[in-house]
């Protein structure tokens, strides 16, 4: 294993555990020795990543269970829903597992969510590991216990908090990450600045270029902040009775432009980088922050590679259809969307903002 190996631990309880961060880590078996034995794990990726990797973490997993399965979903946001889901529970009975078979997720936030939705559900909870290989899932899907699956009508609206065993994000498998992928992971990353860390903002600004070239020492700093931030956050409030919200800054406004344009279209980091501009726009509307802030946010997210103004949805009533779908999104209450805005650098909070001001932001900032 290259050193160093660094590690965040998220803070549940019983449901505590650590996530490992470092190179060379996704074949090491000493990695592993903490998740529960079992004679069946099922390795769970899809037909881009498994090819790619799974053979790596076999060779990290043969020496603790005697029948190690691979399932391959098809690869895409456009495969995260039920007939795809059910492929898992179709590999977990068709194979004979039982219910100490241990899941490993091999694969961005998609196998993630999926994976770990399928975990919680096979024979009441299985236990699972998470195995991040996008920036995105490293830094945010993989860690926290959300799962879900999208629905036609909404993104991430069936799911569960379900916590992993174990987090490993081996920071290797992100060299063959195509360069839009790793954008859109960068919005994840930008995200935890505004909400929660001006300096790791600036930190940010100094350092995006050497992101952008996937230097290690880059990554391995950003990597481990952001799961810092979430572990605090996740470990102050796991199912999201109120501050854990804050972690969906510009989500709002950016799972609309998933939906809107049909999932795949637009990547989820993708609607994260345009909607963090369009929630910060609204902060500064809402007299939170000034223009500069919101113009040294918009600049990151485009020096990040990702655009900076949001889709039309809907040639003919743009504003209405943001509007219809935002009222689906999970922090509505009584079809009142509530937005995660800046309440000062570095600062976030949950408010319901007037439909009269959403609109405005939405007719600036879609794209010309
Ligand atoms: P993804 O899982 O679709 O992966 C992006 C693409 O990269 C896919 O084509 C995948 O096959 C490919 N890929 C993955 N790793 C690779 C590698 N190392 N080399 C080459 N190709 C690789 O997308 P994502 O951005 O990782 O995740 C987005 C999903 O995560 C969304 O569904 C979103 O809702 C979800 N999400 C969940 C949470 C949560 O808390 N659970 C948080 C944020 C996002
Ligand atoms: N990605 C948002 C959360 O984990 O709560």
């Amino acid at each position: 294993m290259l050193q160093p190996l660094q590690e965040v631990r998220i803070d549940l309880g019983d449901r505590s555990y650590r996530i490992a961060i470092g190179s060379g880590l996704l074949a090491e078996p000493s990695l592993y020795a903490t998740v529960p034995q079992a004679s069946t794990a099922l390795i769970v990726s899809n037909t881009t990543v498994g090819p790619l990797y799974a053979a790596q973490l076999r060779t990290a997993l043969n020496g603790r269970y005697a029948r190690i399965h691979e399932v391959l979903l098809p690869d895409g946001e456009e495969h995260k829903n039920w007939q795809v889901l059910q492929r898992i529970f179709d590999a977990l009975l068709s194979h004979g597992c039982d219910r100490k078979t241990v899941l490993f997720a091999l694969g961005g936030g998609v196998v993630g969510d999926m994976t770990g939705f399928a975990a919680a559900s096979y024979m009441r909870g299985v236990p699972f590991v998470q195995v991040p290989t996008t920036l995105l899932a490293q830094v945010d899907s993989s860690v926290g216990g959300k799962t879900a699956i999208n629905h036609p009508l909404g993104k991430n609206m069936i799911g569960a908090f379900y916590q992993p065993q174990l987090v490993v994000c081996d920071l290797d498998v992100l060299d063959t990450l195509p360069a839009r992928e790793f954008s859109a992971g960068l919005a994840e990353v930008i995200k935890y600045g505004p909400i929660a860390d001006m300096a790791f903002f600036a930190w940010l600004e100094s350092n995006i270029d050497a992101l952008m070239a996937r230097d290690r020492a880059a990554l391995a700093h950003a990597v481990r902040r952001c799961c810092e931030i979430k572990a605090q956050v996740v470990g102050a409030d796991e199912r999201e009775a109120g501050l854990r919200a804050i972690l969906n800054f510009g989500h709002t406004f950016g799972h609309a432009i998933e939906a809107g344009m049909g999932y795949g279209a637009w990547l989820h980091g993708e609607g994260v980088g345009a909607g963090m501009v369009m929630a910060a726009e609204l902060s500064r509307r809402l007299g939170l922050v000034d223009a500069d802030f919101v113009r040294r946010l918009t600049a990151l997210i485009g020096r990040a590679g990702l655009p900076v103004r949001g889709a039309v949805i809907d040639a003919n009533d743009n504003v209405g259809r943001y509007l219809q779908l935002m009222r689906v999104d999970k922090k509505a209450e009584g079809g009142e969307i509530r937005f995660v805005v800046i309440d000062g650098p570095g600062r976030a909070a949950m408010r319901p903002a007037p439909d009269a001001l959403v609109r405005a932001v939405i007719e600036d900032c879609f794209a010309p």
